[in-house]
């Protein structure tokens, strides 16, 4: 199995953490060598960026502030633990990462895309994600679902369900902008039907 970067991006309570850990199952049965990971996160220093983004009052950070947080975060990931797995042949399996700064803080929160723009590609640059898979539910639902889990990580969670619809129709825009390396996952099945949907897309990249 060669190096493969695969990125899970979605809304509050969409499921796509459940999905990481059944395909990362799934590809180590099979042989691959394969790291998990999450954003913002994946190294100490950006796990420590972390707890200060997604807990506290909804308004600590302006957008623009969130979106340099985020990317301070994910420059440490990418250079200390993606781009090390990749070049070992890795399939790397993040759950989120640069769609969710455009959806979360452009779309959603207002933040300049120009912005975003340089930032994904002075940061990320050539290592862009070879698949992401794009968790679509209904946000109501998903807000129901994310608060049952009843964790201090809802920064986001609170901001509203106007936000949520923005962020939903956010991540639907960038689907049809990049058709080839983002795919569709109806988030509403059952969590079996959702896996089997992760596994009929994932296989036919492998
Ligand atoms: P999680 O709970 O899905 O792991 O994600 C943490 C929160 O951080 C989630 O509410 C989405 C948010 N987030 C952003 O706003 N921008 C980003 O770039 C990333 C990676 C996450």
């Amino acid at each position: 199995m060669p190096g493969l970067f695969i990125t899970f991006e979605g809304g509050e309570g969409t499921g796509k953490s459940t999905q990481v850990a059944r395909l990362a199952e799934r590809l180590s049965a099979q042989g691959g060598k394969v790291t998990v990971t999450r954003e913002p996160g994946g190294t100490p220093a950006a796990e420590q960026l972390r707890g200060l983004l997604v807990s506290g009052e909804t308004g600590r950070w302006s957008a623009t502030g969130e979106a340099l947080l985020n990317y301070a975060a994910r420059e440490s990931h990418l250079n200390q633990l993606i781009r090390p797995a990749l070049s070992k042949d890795h399939v790397v399996l993040c759950d989120r990462f640069m769609d969710s700064t455009r959806a979360y803080q452009g779309y959603a929160g207002g933040c300049s895309m120009a912005l975003i723009d340089a930032l994904e590609e002075g940061v990320v640059g050539a290592t862009r994600p070879d698949l992401t898979l794009v968790f679509d539910l209904d946000p109501e639902q998903g807000l129901l679902r994310a608060r049952k889990r009843g964790d201090s990580e809802d920064r986001y969670e609170r901001k509203g369900l106007d936000f949520h619809r923005r962020l939903r129709s956010g991540f639907l825009d960038i689907l049809d902008r990049e058709p080839k390396r983002c795919r569709f996952v109806d988030a509403g099945r059952s969590v079996d039907d959702v896996s089997n949907q992760v596994w009929s897309i994932v296989s036919e990249r492998l």
